[in-house]
C-alpha cells in the first residue's frame, strides 16, 4: 500500500493527473527517511528539512508534523521491523493549465511509499566503492530537496558508464558533494566536508556524522576542499540515508589512500552502528 492524497491505496491503483506541475515541471519537493526496527530514523530532522524546502518554493506544508509521523508510521508498519526506507514527495499540484508560474489556490499533491533498503553486503564495506569527479552542472539552490534531478541523473549514469558508483561534483575548484550523497575527507587525520550552502544538500547522515565526531573526540571541520584536497586526501566517503557511510577507495581510477577503507571510517561505521542499534532498541 502507498499514501496518495489522504488515502492508502495499493500501488497499482495510485495514479495521479497528467497536469500535476510535478510531471510537467518538477514543481516539488521530496524527502527518504530510513526506518530501523519499526522505527523512523531522525524523523524529526527530516520533517524540519521538508519544511524548509516547502518553504524555499513557497507551497503550504500540508500536514503538521503530527500528521506526518502517523501517516509515515501505517506505511512502515507493513514492512514490520525489517530496514525500509521511505520516500515522500509534495507536488504544486494539478493546475488547469500548464504555466510556469504559481497558481492560485491548487492543493498540494502527496505522496509517500515504503520500500525495503537492501543490505549493505560486507564485500561493498570491505572493498569500498569507485568514484568520479565531474563538473557541477546542477543549479544555484541545491539546498532544496526538489524532485527536479535531471543533473543529477545524468551525473550518476555518467558514473556508472565510467565504471564507477557515484560522481563527487566540483565546482570553482571545489569539492561539493555527491550525486546523490554528501562528501567527507580525512585529512592528515581530520574529518572534513563542505558547509552548509545553497551549493549541497543539508544531509541528515552529514550532520549525524558531525554530531557523532564532536560527541566522541575525532577532529572534525567544516571548510571547503579543494579539488587537489580530494584526490591527495587519505579517506573519501561519501554519506547518504539509505547508503550511511560509503569508503570511497577508488577516485579517478587512483587508490585512495592504500584502496582500502580507512581506519577512521573504521572508527565513524561503528559509532553509526552503534547509534542506529541504539534506536533499534527504543532509544529516542
Ligand atoms: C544531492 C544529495 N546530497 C546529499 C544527500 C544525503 O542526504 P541525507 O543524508 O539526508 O540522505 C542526498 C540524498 O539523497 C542527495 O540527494
Amino acid at each position: 500500500m502507498v499514501f496518495l492524497n489522504g488515502l492508502m491505496l495499493p500501488l497499482e491503483e495510485a495514479k495521479i493527473s497528467v497536469l500535476d506541475r510535478g510531471f510537467l515541471l518538477g514543481d516539488g519537493v521530496y524527502e527518504v527517511i530510513p526506518a530501523y526496527g519499526g522505527r523512523l530514523f531522525r524523523l524529526e530532522q527530516h520533517l524540519q528539512r521538508l519544511q524548509n524546502s516547502l518553504d524555499a518554493i513557497r507551497i503550504d506544508n500540508p500536514y503538521t508534523n503530527d500528521e506526518w509521523t502517523r501517516i509515515l508510521s501505517e506505511l512502515i508498519a507493513q514492512g514490520g521491523n525489517a530496514d525500509q526506507s521511505v520516500y515522500l514527495q509534495v507536488t504544486r499540484g494539478v493546475a488547469a493549465k500548464r504555466d510556469h508560474a504559481f497558481p492560485h489556490e491548487v492543493k498540494p499533491t502527496v505522496f509517500a511509499m515504503s520500500n525495503p533498503i537492501p543490505p549493505l553486503t560486507d564485500e561493498l564495506l570491505l572493498q569500498g566503492i569507485a568514484a568520479i569527479t565531474l563538473d557541477d552542472i546542477r543549479w544555484q539552490r541545491c539546498d532544496i530537496k526538489a524532485i527536479t534531478l535531471l543533473a543529477n541523473a545524468m551525473l550518476r549514469q555518467q558514473a556508472h558508464d565510467e565504471g564507477a558508483a557515484e560522481a563527487i561534483l566540483i565546482k570553482d575548484g571545489h569539492a561539493i558533494e555527491g550525486a546523490a550523497s554528501n562528501l567527507f575527507i580525512v585529512s592528515n587525520g581530520t574529518i572534513i566536508t563542505p558547509p552548509k550552502s545553497s551549493h549541497l544538500l543539508p544531509g541528515v547522515t552529514r550532520d549525524l556524522v558531525l554530531e557523532l565526531a564532536a560527541q566522541h573526540g575525532l577532529e572534525y571541520a567544516e571548510r571547503a576542499i579543494p579539488e587537489q584536497e580530494l584526490s591527495q586526501a587519505s579517506e573519501i566517503w561519501l554519506t547518504s540515508s539509505t547508503k550511511e557511510i560509503l569508503p570511497v577507495t577508488t577516485l579517478n581510477q587512483q587508490a585512495v589512500g592504500d584502496g582500502k577503507p580507512g581506519l577512521v571510517w573504521h572508527r565513524m561505521i561503528d559509532l553509526y552502528r552503534q547509534y542506529k542499534q541504539q534506536l533499534r532498541n527504543g532509544a529516542e
